[in-house]
């Protein structure tokens, strides 16, 4: 039975778990022993983990795959990828394969800026209000010099102030809205402290500033937090090849795979429901490299999806087109990302992934990144366009399924040879393990 605990995240670890064990489990010391088998043998290794959370009991592991032969503007890459989806790091080391063999990835990091916002509430003349925010726009800046110092010294900062008049939408609401450059930074607490600062000198000089009237005074402040939608830290990632050399064997040429997988991206522009699917195979690349590399992918998912209904209509990141006997295809996507900050410097695997990643700054993250997202694209298109997304699914999904039922090495190493041949399916897997096992 369920019941309520106050104080819980004053408790030490250990008692943290005999009331969870004790409070949900039938059998208290076999769920014990489920959550400490996860435990890292090195004590600092694992309070480090610990303590990035409140509450934490063990850990959560998550295969971290890296997938070779990525060739990016000429220079090659082994992209570390973090999920739990069996196909996603295989499809991405074929797509990186084939396009090695046709010119590999080019990609441009179109602009770098991020966006905040003081939303608040003021009522009164705006002609009045337009006055006071040029008086103290200077101000803004200058009484956040302490926060900003640093990065500025490196060539970021704040960018620009605007005043933003939303009252056609909520009576008395307007916006600082803020643009920044915050150069290796994801920049999220620089953002969020120095609007946290604009709103405190906001509200401050407002009750001095003398055209107010007592009622204008009074500003409102509802919130300050910087926003995860990003359409102007924009990168694009791009592949292109003649259209014959698109052919690897006999059973299609290049025109035929070009015009069915031209189809497939043409219906995610205007099929939403499509859309939404198409885009859920680039974010397998994306996210996997964003979770190895340590950045927030919830932060990019919400970026990026809002970024495909930027029109109105959900739609798709990617293009494709025949131009001169050419195929392009093609993605420009809004990644806020950093390789400094953050848990860049702390997990000891987004470390790892960083260095084998060539120890790229922002900026190149974001390219090989978006690559990651374009390469997953292609793979699955190809897949769906020619065999068929189940065939290289289930193939990859084979070792699960085999694992639930428990396969012994060599029950493993008979069957995986077995479904070279055969279609898999789940139950075409536990009748040959009976098969095997009778
Ligand atoms: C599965 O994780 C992703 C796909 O559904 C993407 C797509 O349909 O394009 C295969």
């Amino acid at each position: 039975m369920s019941k309520t605990i106050s104080g819980f995240s004053k408790l030490s670890k250990s008692k943290k778990i005999d009331w969870i064990v004790d409070t949900y489990f039938s059998n208290a010391e076999d769920a014990k022993t489920k959550i400490k088998q996860y435990w890292n043998t090195n004590d600092k290794l694992q309070q480090l983990h610990d303590e990035f959370i409140e509450n934490t009991i063990t850990n959560y592991y998550l295969p971290l795959g890296v997938a070779p032969n990525f060739l990016i503007n000429d220079k090659l890459y082994t992209i570390p990828m973090a999920i739990e989806e069996s196909s996603v790091v295989a499809a991405a080391s074929k797509a990186a394969k084939f396009w090695l063999a046709r010119g590999g990835f080019k990609t441009t990091v179109i602009s770098t800026t991020k966006i905040g916002q003081v939303h608040f509430m003021y009522k009164g003349d705006f002609k009045k209000l337009e006055s006071f925010f040029n008086y103290v726009k200077p101000i803004l800046i200058q009484e956040s010099e302490a926060i900003t110092k640093n990065m500025t010294k490196r060539g970021g900062g704040i960018l620009d102030i605007e005043l933003r008049d939303k009252t056609t939408e909520i009576a008395n609401y307007y916006q600082l809205h803020v643009s920044f450059e915050t150069l290796d930074a994801m920049g999220a607490n620089f953002i969020n402290s120095c609007l946290e600062q604009f709103a405190k000198t906001l509200k401050n000089k407002a009750l001095n500033f003398d055209l107010f009237s007592e009622e204008e005074k009074q500003i409102e402040i509802v919130m300050s937090i910087l926003s995860n939608y990003v359409p102007d830290c924009l990168v694009r990632a791009e592949v292109n090849c003649p259209v014959e050399k698109l052919s690897e064997d006999s059973n299609i040429t290049g025109e035929a795979f070009a015009r069915k997988f031209i189809q497939a991206v043409n219906i995610a522009e205007i099929e939403p429901f499509r859309a939404v699917t198409h885009n859920k195979g680039v974010m397998n690349g994306i996210d996997a490299v964003v979770l190895a590399t340590g950045n927030d992918f919830r932060a990019v998912e919400a970026g990026v999806h809002a970024y495909a209904s930027r029109n109105g209509r959900y739609s798709s990141l990617s293009h494709a087109k025949i131009e001169n006997g050419i195929f392009k295809f093609w993605m420009e996507i809004p990644l806020a990302l950093g390789t400094v900050g953050g848990l860049t410097g702390l997990h000891p695997l987004v470390k790892l992934s960083l260095e084998m990643l060539h120890k790229p700054s922002a900026k190149e993250l974001m390219q090989i990144v978006a690559v990651a997202g374009l390469a997953q694209n292609f793979a699955a298109l190809r897949s769906l366009t020619t065999t068929g997304i189940q065939q290289g699914h289930m193939k990859m999904h084979l070792m699960n399924i085999l694992n639930q039922f428990e396969a012994n090495d060599i029950e493993k190493t008979a069957l995986t040879k077995h479904f070279e041949t055969n279609a898999v399916t789940h139950n075409a897997v536990i009748e040959a393990l009976k098969a095997l096992r009778d």
